[in-house]
């Protein structure tokens, strides 16, 4: 079984004061922070850029997990990169297998790592099948891209399951990042259907305890997968 890790997601707490946010998740012991980026393009929402990445990057060290919901990724991934994304997580929905290789080249040349997402209504396409193995994190959305705050859309449940088994049918060890709506009553679900990634933006940040919450989520998971 793959590691748990606690990804929460930043987009829930108030966004003049993302500082605090990190800190959150610093106190809480969170292994990644999930910064959601959007375009209002590619989702409903425009959220915050390299700049902020960039500012928030001097604040901590912890494995920053960008989340881009953009449609022209090719054009900032640069700049994410510049400002101290630790994995760069690109969508399905605008790219081909060229377009990935291209981005994947740049984010490998740097060091880093390479997500793909894919929302809750998309298959897993066939040219990112056969790219499996360069992709360290399948992020399976769980919500519509755009806010935090949604319920979890159980119908995706067993998409998940089947991306898992194909992960470990091709005897890969690529994170499974589930993103939207997790709530220590869901953890259980996710995690048994092979998600070991739990982004957290509501269960977190919109708990009485945010810092509390980070390991309340972790025991769940590590109640399914020790
Ligand atoms: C949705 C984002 C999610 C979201 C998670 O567009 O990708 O990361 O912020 O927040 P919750 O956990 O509240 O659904
Ligand atoms: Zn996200």
């Amino acid at each position: 079984m793959k590691e748990i890790r606690i990804a929460p997601s930043i987009l829930a707490w108030d966004l003049g004061n993302l500082d605090r946010a990190v800190r959150i998740s610093l106190e809480g012991g969170a292994d990644q922070v999930h910064l959601d980026v959007i375009d209002g393009h590619f989702a409903p929402n425009i959220t915050f850029g390299p700049g902020t990445v960039k500012a928030l990057r001097k604040k901590c060290d912890l494995k920053f997990d960008t989340h881009l919901m953009i449609d022209s990724p090719h054009l900032y991934v640069d700049k994410f990169l510049e400002a101290g994304s630790d994995l760069l997580t690109f969508h399905a929905e605008v790219l081909d297998g060229s377009h990935f290789d291209d981005l994947y080249h740049t984010v490998h040349a740097k060091g880093k790592e390479v997500g793909l997402a894919i929302k809750p209504k998309t298959e897993l396409p066939e040219w990112a099948e056969g790219r499996l193995d360069k992709v360290s994190t399948l992020v399976v959305m769980t919500v519509n891209p755009g806010f935090s705050g949604q319920s979890m859309d159980m119908s995706v449940m067993p998409k998940l399951q089947k991306l898992s088994s194909l992960v470990s049918e091709k005897g890969l060890s690529t994170d499974i990042e589930v993103d939207g709506g997790i709530e220590p009553e869901n953890v259980e679900e996710v995690v048994k259907r092979g998600g070991n990634v739990l982004v957290a933006g509501a269960g977190v940040f919109g708990k009485e305890d945010p810092v509390k919450a980070i390991s309340v989520l972790r025991e769940r998971a590590l109640q399914v997968n020790p």
